[in-house]
This record gives structure tokens, C-alpha cells and sequence, in this order.
């Protein structure tokens, strides 16, 4: 017996029962660098791939205990080592009086340091923290390895560069403090493109010290897994079909997945384990879509401007214009030819040059990379189904309001059915 919340998680990382295995390179990569003396670890890939999720089980299955450091932008780095401090101290507290050597021997340090921590003024804002003397990167290695630990700094994308820079400084200290602590490491885990945007650092040896781990997108097969896990374990039919549809929705986020699954039990009222099996209806899942869609609504407004702003001054729209076009297609997309034609049904002297630069910038970052094209087919779509159910209402509708989502959920399921 599971209540939803336990299998469905989209505010949280999954847990053991509902966790999917990741491709089998990712995982290898990452379990060798656990298991790895002195490596320290990079995780890092979209936002919302699954990255705490995986260190999180992956750690639950290796280590004995672990400290997380959750970053964010008002931190420095000095916060994070004072956080780890106070996360690892109560473990000296309470083991000094079981008498070993080594933790006695901190021990001392440790309570000297919490002191001096904790008569630290909190009154008023404190400009940027400092360290007590004895708290060193050394210390907190040493700290570390007594307590058979490792340090998961989360979201370290989210502090300054010149705060991550830090931690460059921090991993050559480790490197001497992996004779004493073979199993000592650091795991860094941040929502960028590539690990060195992570940790910025000059001294190009150290780089070797530190495994690269990417977590791409999740692929169709292992957000289906998570539903049919969550079939099993609630005693519920969600069935080929609307896995299909939500796998397609989710875009490879499993967050959506998620939330969406947890959403068609909302729309029965359910709240655990079935005595009977229950499968659920189309109409369960226009609630559920059209619930999400109440929650994403602001999101998806964003994301559609983002794609489509022009100067205020401009004659033409022209992104706006390509995105309407493309709006009206089936989610396989169309052609630089078949959108022209569309665009010209209007706009008869519209340029294709000018199609085809509108084209190549919503693939762009600036652009929120609203269209992707298949190189093989010349193909363009939209990659996020959501945003082209919106576009397809605006073209039809003036604006979407939370008076329209009846109307929104029905055009996801015409999209994508
Ligand atoms: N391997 C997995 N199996 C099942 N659910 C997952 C898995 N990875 C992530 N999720 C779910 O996806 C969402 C985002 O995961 P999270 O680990 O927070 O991503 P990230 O750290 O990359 O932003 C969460 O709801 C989490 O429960
Ligand atoms: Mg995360």
C-alpha cells in the first residue's frame, strides 16, 4: 500500500520505489566515479533532467551518509563549508563520547569552531561571512572522512562565478587529504551545459581529478517506466495509449511526467493503493491536462513571448509569423516550404530568406529554442508540445486565460493524439 505522493513526485527527487535506472552509460560513469578513490564528481544538463534525483539514489546505494549543501544566489562559498560544518558537527557530538581517538581528537576543534559560529552577530545583514581560523578546506576533508562522507554541493550553478571559483582551491586541498580519506569526494551538481561552466578553474591538472557526468533529457522508454511503476504499485491502469500522450507532453522531463500522473489520481479523488483495479479515462486526463495547465499557464505566456517578441516598431512580427504558421500543423512540423506558403496566403510577396532567418532563430537559445529541425527531413516542430497547443489557440483567439483552458487541454489532445 503506497499513497500517491510516495510514487508520484514532482517536487521532489523519487524515491528507491519509484526511481528508474538511467542509461546504462550514465550510470557506469557515475558508479565508477563513486566508487573511485580521491574522484571527485561534476553532475550537470538541463534543469528538471533528473540529476539530484540520481545522485540521491545512486549515493543511497554506495555511501553511508552524505551531507547536501543546497545552493542559491545569496550564498558565497564561505556559507557553503560553514553549512557543511554545521551539518557534520552534531555527528562529532555525538560519537566523541564513544571514545575514538581520531573524532576526540577533532572533537575539541569541532565544538571550538561551533562556537565561534554561533556567537557569530546575526543582527542586522552581515556583508560576507568569514571563516574561524581552524575551519579549512583540510578541516572540513578530515571531518569529513571520520564521518565516512561525502559533500553534495546542489544547484552550485546557482552561486556567483567568482564563489564557485572556490571550490578549485578546495579540491587541490582534498587531493592531499586523499591519502588519510581515500573515500572522501566531492559531487557538484548544477544545471549547465558542460561541467567546466560548473567549476571554473585555470589549473588544468586538477580537471583530471574530477569525473564529468552529463544527464541528458529523459528518453520515451524511461518516462514510461516510471508510470508503469506507478501502475503497478497503485493498482491502476493508465494504459499504452495516455502513457504515450504524457511521455510526449513531458518532453523529456520527468517532473511533468509526474505531476501529471499525479494529477489523474487527483482527478478520481483517489489517494493510495486501489483494492480494485481502475483505469483511467480520457475524460480524467483532460482533467488532469487541464489542471496542469492552470499551474503553467504564466510559464507558458513567457515562453511564447520569449520566442515571439519583436520591436515595438517593427512592420511584420516575423518569429510570430512562423510560429503561427507552424502552429497549424500536426506535431510531426513542416517544411521552410510549407510554412512559406501558409505565411503567403497573407503576406503574398513574403520573403523565404527572411522565413528562413526567423526559422534559424527560434532554434536559438536566445529564442528559448521553441523549434527544433530534423536534419534529415528538414522537418520543423515545436519542442514543446504545450507551447504549440498555446500558439494554435492564438491563432484562432486574441489571448489564453485561465477562462480558456477547457479549450487549451482539448487542442494538447488534438496535437498530440
Ligand atoms: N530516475 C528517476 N526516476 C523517477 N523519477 C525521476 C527520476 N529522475 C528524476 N525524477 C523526477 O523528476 C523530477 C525532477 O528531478 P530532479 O532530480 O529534481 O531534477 P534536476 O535535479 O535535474 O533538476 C522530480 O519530480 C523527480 O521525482
Ligand atoms: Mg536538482
Amino acid at each position: 500500500m503506497r499513497t500517491i505522493h510516495e510514487v508520484f513526485t514532482p517536487g521532489q527527487a523519487a524515491r528507491e520505489w519509484t526511481f528508474v535506472e538511467r542509461a546504462e552509460e550514465t550510470n557506469r560513469i557515475l558508479v565508477h566515479a563513486l566508487r573511485t578513490p580521491g574522484k571527485h564528481v561534476a553532475v550537470f544538463g538541463p534543469s528538471r533532467t533528473g540529476k539530484t534525483t540520481l545522485v540521491f539514489n545512486k549515493l543511497r546505494q554506495l555511501y553511508e551518509r552524505e551531507i547536501w549543501t543546497v545552493c542559491d544566489p545569496s550564498m558565497s562559498f564561505t556559507d557553503a563549508l560553514i553549512e557543511a560544518f554545521n551539518e557534520l558537527a552534531p555527528f562529532y557530538t555525538k560519537t566523541a563520547t564513544r571514545g575514538s581517538k581520531a573524532v576526540s581528537g577533532l572533537h575539541a576543534d569541532v565544538l571550538g569552531i561551533s562556537a565561534e559560529l554561533g556567537s557569530e552577530s546575526t543582527a542586522g545583514l552581515v556583508e560576507e561571512r568569514v571563516l574561524p581560523p581552524k575551519l579549512t578546506a583540510a578541516f572540513l576533508a578530515r571531518m569529513l572522512g571520520e564521518a565516512g562522507s561525502c559533500w553534495i554541493l546542489d544547484d552550485f550553478h546557482k552561486l556567483q562565478a567568482r564563489h564557485r571559483q572556490a571550490l578549485a582551491d578546495v579540491l587541490r586541498v582534498f587531493r592531499q587529504a586523499a591519502n588519510d580519506y581515500p573515500a572522501v569526494k566531492i559531487i557538484c551538481i548544477g544545471a549547465v551545459h558542460t561541467a567546466s561552466e560548473l567549476i571554473p578553474m585555470r589549473d588544468d591538472d586538477l580537471r583530471g581529478l574530477i569525473a564529468e557526468i552529463r544527464v541528458p533529457p529523459m528518453i520515451p522508454r524511461e518516462l514510461d517506466e516510471i508510470m508503469q511503476k506507478g501502475e503497478q504499485m497503485l493498482n491502476v491502469v493508465i494504459g499504452d495509449r495516455l502513457r504515450q500522450i504524457i511521455s510526449y507532453l513531458a518532453n523529456g522531463q520527468p517532473g511533468v511526467c509526474h505531476q501529471l500522473c499525479l494529477n489523474l489520481c487527483f482527478a478520481v479523488d483517489m489517494e493510495q493503493t486501489l483494492p480494485e483495479t481502475y483505469t483511467f479515462t480520457d475524460e480524467d486526463f483532460r482533467e488532469a491536462v487541464r489542471e496542469w495547465l492552470t499551474t503553467s499557464l504564466d510559464r507558458l505566456r513567457a515562453d511564447y513571448d520569449r520566442a515571439c517578441r519583436a520591436s515595438p516598431n517593427a512592420k511584420l512580427h516575423h518569429q510570430r509569423l512562423a510560429v503561427h504558421a507552424l502552429a497549424r500543423f500536426p506535431h510531426s512540423g513542416a517544411t521552410h516550404g510549407d510554412l512559406l506558403a501558409v505565411i503567403r496566403e497573407e503576406h503574398p510577396t513574403y520573403r523565404s530568406t527572411r522565413l528562413r532567418d526567423s526559422l534559424k532563430q527560434l532554434e536559438s537559445e536566445n529564442r528559448g529554442y521553441t523549434l527544433v529541425c530534423d536534419g534529415a527531413t528538414g522537418r520543423y516542430a515545436f519542442t514543446a508540445p504545450m507551447l504549440h497547443a498555446y500558439a494554435r489557440q492564438l491563432t484562432v483567439n486574441e489571448a489564453v486565460g485561465i477562462d480558456d483552458l477547457q479549450r487549451l487541454a482539448l487542442t494538447v489532445l488534438e496535437i498530440v493524439d
